[in-house]
């Protein structure tokens, strides 16, 4: 399925799998083991975990007992929004990869610009301090890339006016009708990937008519086009399940949208959420 082995190249070259394997909300344990395994042998080749989910060691564990070299899989991990000093960022890392027990991480992420529990608060000096040691761990091998999520444009300026690595990826929010097109668009002017989670806004889209009729047209589901069209947008998607036939069926997605599809969705800005 070219979908799952097409990779997007970040700007020192590494190569990313295009669509990634999503395990938000998937509790630790036999339940995210089971979907890990389930992805991989449905031909994922790209996991996105973080610490704050509590399923790196599930996750881990589950890749490493697939069978599948550990160098074909891309394996992305976060430090947790509320860390912003060095030495908690050394320590939050470290537990991580004794979590996933993989080796080397692939891409290492700021989890957010602020702690969930005080979203929008200025942590501009305390998220200088932790890329520092971002960019130490990416100099040392640790990681074989750095990157931020839930950055906004003022957060990714703030970084790269006091920094020296620009990120190689921004994980953002992003779906049909929330298409954060500043961020992108800062995103693709640096040469940083937008990689979008909850391409399916958490289901809120599989309702939707709109999308649905159009999704007739090609004998897909609306999760098939709602993914496809964040191909379509160079958008790295991170589809999440727990059920066997829509993992697979969330990599079925090589078909091409018209451009008419394509404006027809990008109509529905504002509408989703
Ligand atoms: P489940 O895990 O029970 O399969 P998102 O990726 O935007 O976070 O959306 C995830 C939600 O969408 C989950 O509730 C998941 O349910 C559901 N979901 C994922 N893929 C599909 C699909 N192909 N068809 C219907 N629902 C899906």
């Amino acid at each position: 399925m070219p979908a799952l082995t097409d990779t997007f190249t970040m700007s020192n070259g590494l190569h990313i799998p295009r669509i990634g394997f999503g395990t938000w909300q998937i509790p630790s344990g036999a339940e995210a083991y089971d979907a890990t395994k389930v992805a991989l042998d449905a031909g994922y080749r790209h996991i996105d975990t973080a610490l704050a989910y509590g399923n790196e060691a599930s996750v881990g564990k589950a890749v490493r007992d697939s069978g599948v070299p550990r160098d074909e899989v891309f394996i992305t991990t976060k430090l947790p929004a509320e860390i912003k000093t060095a030495a908690g960022a050394r320590s939050a890392f470290e537990e991580s990869s004794r979590n996933l027990d993989l080796g080397v991480v692939d891409l290492y992420l700021i989890h957010a610009p602020w702690p969930w529990s005080a979203i929008g608060t200025d942590h501009r000096e305390g998220n200088v301090e932790v890329w520092k040691v971002f960019e130490e761990l990416y100099d040392a091998g640790k990681t074989r890339s750095i990157g931020v999520s839930n950055f906004e444009v003022p957060d990714l300026e703030n970084l790269l006016a006091n920094t020296d690595v620009v990120p190689h990826a921004n994980q953002i929010r992003w779906f049909i009708g929330n298409t954060q097109d500043a961020t992108t668009a800062f995103d693709r002017d640096h040469d940083i990937l937008t990689e979008g989670y909850s391409p399916l806004a958490t289901g809120g889209l599989l309702e939707n008519a709109e999308i649905r009729d159009i999704a007739a047209k090609y004998d897909k589901s609306v999760a098939q086009v709602a993914i496809r069209y964040l191909l379509e947008k160079d958008v790295l998607p991170l589809p999440k399940s727990t059920t066997p036939s829509r993992i697979a069926q969330n990599a079925e997605v090589d078909f091409v949208l018209s451009a008419e599809d394509i404006a027809a969705l990008d109509a529905l800005e504002g509408t989703t959420d």
